[in-house]
């Protein structure tokens, strides 16, 4: 793949970069985006119909078994060489911060040290009912499906956002900050449907930065982006930094 001689100038010489990521950020480390169909003993279910406060009320132990089979799986995944070339740009650029949709912690794992989760973290759990936050394995006696807080009783649930739940209030503002102040904006693997975390490519782009979308297939932002790369994450971002730092080994 070539790259506009523009972006690879408006690359080297951002001043803030955000790389906002989806699913589709992870989709080469082999963890299957929302709008991938369920895969084995969970092709019956629909995400939709399991990541709902709804849902854990009138089957906590579903859910809850759903989450533990993800966060198994997420455990074996590694980050892929999308997730590497994210994190070396911290070490080109004066400012880069993630904002990510993603539960699976994979940018973190890559080594990028700024990284906002608007829809939180699965390897992480919290009380249903105190809002106590735990660890994975908190509560865990092996007994009890879902485990219960040490505080209060209640049933713990995976620390990620819902269907029809609010974002962390602080991540979300701290992300808002970040976008309003970047002037450059990488929008990775994500079909830019759901909001508000869909309305920050809009907001980068009201702000007068310049907007890149890296995605193989066609997503609801592509109109907004100055630059459409269309290929997958794991390709295009290694790419994009040979082509921009072709002596950076
Ligand atoms: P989606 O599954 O909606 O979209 C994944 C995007 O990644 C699609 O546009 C794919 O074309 C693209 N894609 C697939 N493979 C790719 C690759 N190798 N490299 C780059 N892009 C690739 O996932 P999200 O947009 O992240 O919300 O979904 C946003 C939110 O919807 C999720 O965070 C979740 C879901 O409801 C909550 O859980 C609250």
């Amino acid at each position: 793949m070539s790259f506009d001689t523009v972006l690879l100038e408006k690359l080297r010489s951002a001043r803030h970069l955000v790389v906002f990521s989806g699913a589709g950020m992870s989709a080469e480390s082999g963890i299957p985006t929302f709008r991938d169909a369920q895969t084995g003993l969970w092709a019956q279910y629909r995400a939709e119909d399991l990541a709902t406060p709804d849902a854990f009320r009138r089957d906590p132990v579903t859910v809850w078994n759903w989450y533990a089979w993800r966060r198994a799986m997420m455990r074996e995944r590694q980050p892929n060489a999308g997730h590497l070339a994210v994190a070396r740009l911290e070490r080109l650029l004066p400012e880069v911060n993630v904002i990510t949709q993603n539960v699976d912690g994979l940018h973190q794992a890559a080594g990028s040290g700024s990284v906002i989760e608007l829809h939180g973290n699965i390897h992480g759990s919290r009380c249903f009912d105190c809002g106590r936050t735990s660890g994975e394995a908190d509560g865990a006696n092996g007994i009890d499906i879902p485990p219960r807080c040490t505080y209060c009783g209640g049933m713990l649930r995976p620390a990620v956002v819902w269907f029809g739940e609010a974002l962390p209030m602080q991540a979300w503002q701290r992300a808002e900050d970040i976008v309003t102040d970047a002037d450059l904006f990488l929008c990775v693997g994500t079909s830019s449907l759901v909001e508000p975390a869909a309305s920050l490519p809009r907001l980068a782009r009201s702000r007068g930065c310049t907007v890149v979308q890296i995605n193989p297939d066609v997503t609801a932002h592509d109109a907004i982006a100055q630059f459409v790369l269309r290929g997958k994450a794991g390709g295009v971002l290694p790419g994009l930094l040979a082509a921009a730092w072709p002596d950076d080994s």
